[in-house]
């Protein structure tokens, strides 16, 4: 008779592989790793601690009763990544495609609840067919524990969506509410009904991959945040992203030692501005050259790229920045500008980051587009994200600020903490050429004066001085002071403690 421990053995044994060899090779073959696989790439070694894997399903369904894998499809647990505890999530697709069973979700549950309590973040593996077919709605009512929990921990504890297979239906709708999601090219799809429902439903014939690919999701869309060749590369980003948050709402982002001092004034800024005014410039290389070591991490990298967002550090503390790009679409707010970064600030001022925005914006995006799609209240999210936001805000003006977009990035009206400019500032209602055929329309047809008026209007309002004057900036200062200035401002602001009037919640513009 088997002893107790030898019964041990073979219940762990059979819990490894409850998917079979022939589905870890097709899964192999598809150029995915196992979800066993990526949790030992995503936690430093030896420190993962597996929950429930021992749990079996309770359908008893077609079939299913003569088919108990252990841990019923997805592996739960907590390690560390980089030193600190998180606890993760990893979806089998090798067990019913990864399908979400009522237990299955149970599984999840519990790490999310533990998660909240003791506030680390979570990151979800996902591979997953959607909800288990075979269970109905005690399925369905799992995947609605699973989006109660995922609404719940909003906020509070940064969460981190994987995906790294072909997600359906109720796979998606947890990711989608998570701060960041990633996909992995070529072998991860999100769609809410496959390309087999949509030719039945509307009789278009489209591919996965035009469905839900991760060039569609990461450039049209916007579902998703970044993009990753493969699987490797997927955990190894997640791993670097989680380095710049804070574990939960009550913590403040991590603190590195830097070996980047913040007296380091790169004289090439004062260079970058060009003397044109029209003329782009690339404002991810203001960026890297502010930040410690160059080392920025872009979130949405290939969506609204007429403004950059993502994560830095000056004297090796987290940042988020903004910044309006001027070589896509002149650097103007759009629609999904607007969306990508109001979402930013507001993840950011839930987990104490405080926020760097670089101005240069000419103003909101005109046109017949915009508008039908409801830019006011789409550009108005952007405006309440940072107006509702008290984590500490800097905000630097590099060339232009124009109009209600002058308002939006941060201004010192609504509560921007420290507001400089660099000389080459325009700050005014509009551009030179708009603002002048509206005010001077009826001298139209005198080239002569319209010439006068516009040289007028230039010194009047291409440059900082006005706004300083009312202290509506703090100071000008040079581009190569701008590092040494920011730094100085976070130490000043490290204490900053603002708290908006009780409310249920607010009513952002959704
Ligand atoms: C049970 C499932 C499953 C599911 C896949 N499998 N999805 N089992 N429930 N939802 C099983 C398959 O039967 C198969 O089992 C194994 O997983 C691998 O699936 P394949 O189809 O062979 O793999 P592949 O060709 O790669 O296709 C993957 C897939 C496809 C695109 C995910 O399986 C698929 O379309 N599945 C159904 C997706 C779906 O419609 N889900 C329900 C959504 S409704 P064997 O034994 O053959 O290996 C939903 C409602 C929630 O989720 C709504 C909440 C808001």
């Amino acid at each position: 008779m088997k002893t107790a421990y030898q019964k041990f053995q073979d219940h762990v044994e059979k819990s490894l592989h409850s998917g079979g060899q022939e589905r870890i090779q097709a899964q192999h073959a598809r150029g995915k790793l196992t979800a066993r696989e990526r949790l030992e790439i995503l936690f430093d070694p030896g420190t993962f601690e597996e929950w429930d894997r021992f749990v079996e399903h309770c359908c008893h369904d077609f079939g299913l009763d003569k088919q108990k894998p252990l841990g019923d499809g997805v592996i739960t647990g907590y390690g560390k990544v980089n030193g600190r505890s998180v606890f993760a999530f990893s979806q089998d697709f090798t067990i019913f495609g990864g399908s979400l069973s009522e237990t299955n979700a149970q599984k999840i549950c519990k790490i999310m609840d533990k998660a909240m309590e003791t506030g680390l973040p979570i990151i979800g593996l996902c591979d997953s067919g959607g909800a288990r077919i075979q269970e109905g709605v005690a399925s369905l009512g799992g995947y609605a524990e699973v989006f109660k929990r995922n609404t719940i921990a909003s906020g509070v504890i940064p969460q981190i969506s994987i995906i790294m297979g072909p997600c359906a239906g109720g796979a998606v709708y947890s990711p989608a509410m998570t701060d960041f999601v990633a996909m992995v090219e070529s072998t991860s799809y999100m769609f809410v009904t496959g390309p087999d429902v949509v030719k039945t439903v509307t009789n278009e014939i489209v591919t996965s991959e035009n469905l839900g690919g991760a060039k569609i999701h990461n450039s049209i869309s916007g579902v998703a945040n970044l993009s990753f060749p493969n699987d490797y590369i997927a955990i190894y980003e997640i791993t670097r992203l989680l380095g710049f948050l804070p574990s939960s709402n009550r913590d403040q982002p991590p603190q590195l030692s830097t070996n980047d001092p913040i007296q380091r004034d790169d004289s090439s800024l004062d260079r970058l501005i060009p003397e044109n005014t029209n003329q782009p410039y690339d404002i991810k290389e203001v960026i890297l050259k502010v930040i410690d070591n160059r080392d920025f991490f872009e979130i949405h990298p290939l969506w609204a790229e007429n403004i950059v967002v993502g994560f830095g550090r000056i004297g090796g503390k987290t940042v988020g920045i903004v910044g309006n790009q001027p070589m896509i679409l002149a650097g103007c707010l759009d629609i999904n500008s607007s969306r990508k970064a109001a979402r930013f600030v507001r993840f950011c001022d839930c987990f104490n980051i405080p926020i760097i925005t670089f101005v240069d914006v000419p103003g909101f995006l005109p046109g017949i587009d915009q508008e039908m799609n409801g830019i006011i209240s789409h550009g108005s999210k952007l405006l309440f994200a940072y107006a509702e936001a008290t984590v500490p805000k800097i905000t630097i003006i590099t060339r232009k600020a124009y109009g209600g977009a002058y308002d939006v990035m941060s201004s010192k009206h609504i509560r921007g903490d420290v507001n400089y400019a660099w000389p080459a500032a325009e700050i005014a209602v509009m551009g030179l050429k708009g603002a002048v055929e509206v005010i001077f329309r009826s001298e139209k047809d005198n080239l002569e004066k319209i010439t006068e008026l516009t040289e007028k209007y230039r010194e009047k309002f291409a440059n900082p001085y006005v706004a300083a004057s009312y202290g509506y900036l703090d100071d000008v200062i040079m581009p190569h002071q701008t590092r040494e200035k920011i730094a100085r401002s976070l130490e000043m602001l490290k204490n900053k403690s603002i708290i908006n009037p009780w409310k249920k919640h607010d009513n952002i513009p959704l």
